[in-house]
């Protein structure tokens, strides 16, 4: 940051050079943009902004979600809207229209941006007016929606395995941990944590010592006898692509490559005797992890289950029945 000694007050047209001149400096991959507080959509990144005292900025009051945007469909939207509106309730937030209002603008907005692949995320505020805790007299809720490229894990991930480290940052309360706001602290922590350290990411405990999740991605495991386990989401987000994947899973009971598919409490001494483990997720999909702490899981080596499942979730993204086709 440079700091003039000169301060002085900026026109509205020296604003917009400016915003325009962060944007060069930092090239995003934003591609549409729509706010309810703008009453339409943007696709120059410079003008994709909030309003600062909307309660969802300086107060964290404000839910998101991610959906996929798969060889132009949109991937499992419903279940994301579920997930989106259970967090506003929990949040006490106000819907600004119609659930079918909100999917209809999700649509329009990825229409608009022409891209084909890549990540929708749209948030709910609680809207500006004060710097208070409270909602503000009059306050509107916003909505936004933004379609970008997506968040890109490298391929060593999925060829070699990941390595996670248990964090030492204490898990979220049960009802913030199952609502999705925008009060990530203690998940950017966590990442940071494990980077800092050299995994490649961090998993939260909780307080009976039973596995949670990760910073963005759920965990889950295949145990030495080929059951595919996963954390009961009590005290979890319940993932997308977890529920969905434990329903895939089936399909590898059946052929035989597992045993069994349950929902349980999974001890840290039982996950790491596990013969697979993998961080699921709509931008992870499935990753397989080698190793914990100082513990090697399984062979070490990405095991055929991981790879089974994400073969399954990404014949689903392009061909199942969860797809609503862009109208480019
Ligand atoms: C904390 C947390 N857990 C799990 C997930 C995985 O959820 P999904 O499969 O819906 O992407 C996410 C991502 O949204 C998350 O933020």
């Amino acid at each position: 940051m440079t700091v003039s000694s000169t301060l002085h007050i900026l026109a509205a047209d020296e604003v917009l050079s400016q915003l325009r001149a962060l944007r060069a400096t930092q090239p995003v991959n934003y591609r549409a943009f729509y706010s309810s507080q703008l009453g339409g959509i943007v696709t120059d990144p410079a003008l994709m902004v909030i309003p600062f005292d909307d309660h969802m900025v300086h107060r964290g009051h404000g839910i998101f979600d991610t959906a996929g945007l798969v060889d132009g469909k949109i991937y499992d939207l419903e279940a994301h809207l579920d997930r989106f509106l259970l967090s506003a309730e929990r949040s006490k937030l106000r819907l600004p229209c119609s659930r079918a209002e909100m999917r209809d603008i999700i649509i329009k907005t990825t229409a608009a941006s022409g891209r084909r692949e890549g990540s929708i995320r749209y948030w709910l505020s609680s809207g500006p007016g004060s710097l208070d805790l409270t909602p503000a007299k009059g306050a509107e809720p916003g909505f936004f929606v933004m379609i970008f490229d997506g968040l890109v894990y490298p391929d060593r991930w999925y060829t070699k395995g990941l390595k996670v480290m248990t964090t030492t940052y204490p898990i979220k309360a049960p009802l913030y941990a199952i609502t999705k706001a925008t009060n990530y602290l203690p998940n950017v922590l966590m990442q940071m944590e494990a980077k800092e350290a050299g995994f490649d990411n961090g998993v939260f405990v909780d307080a009976e010592g039973n596995v949670g999740e990760s910073s963005n991605m759920n965990v889950a495991f295949v145990t030495p006898g080929r059951v595919f386990v996963h954390p009961r989401f009590k005290n979890i987000l319940a993932g997308c692509t977890s529920l969905r994947l434990l329903e895939l899973a089936r399909t590898l009971v059946d052929q035989g490559g597992l045993a069994g598919v349950e929902v349980r409490d999974i001890s840290m001494a039982e996950a790491r005797r596990s013969r697979e483990m993998a961080l699921l997720g709509s931008s992870v999909k499935v990753a397989p992890v080698v190793q914990w702490d100082a513990d090697t899981i399984g062979d070490g080596k990405p095991g055929p289950v991981s790879k089974a499942l994400l073969r399954l979730l990404d014949e689903d993204m392009r061909s199942g029945d969860r797809l609503i086709p862009v109208p480019y």
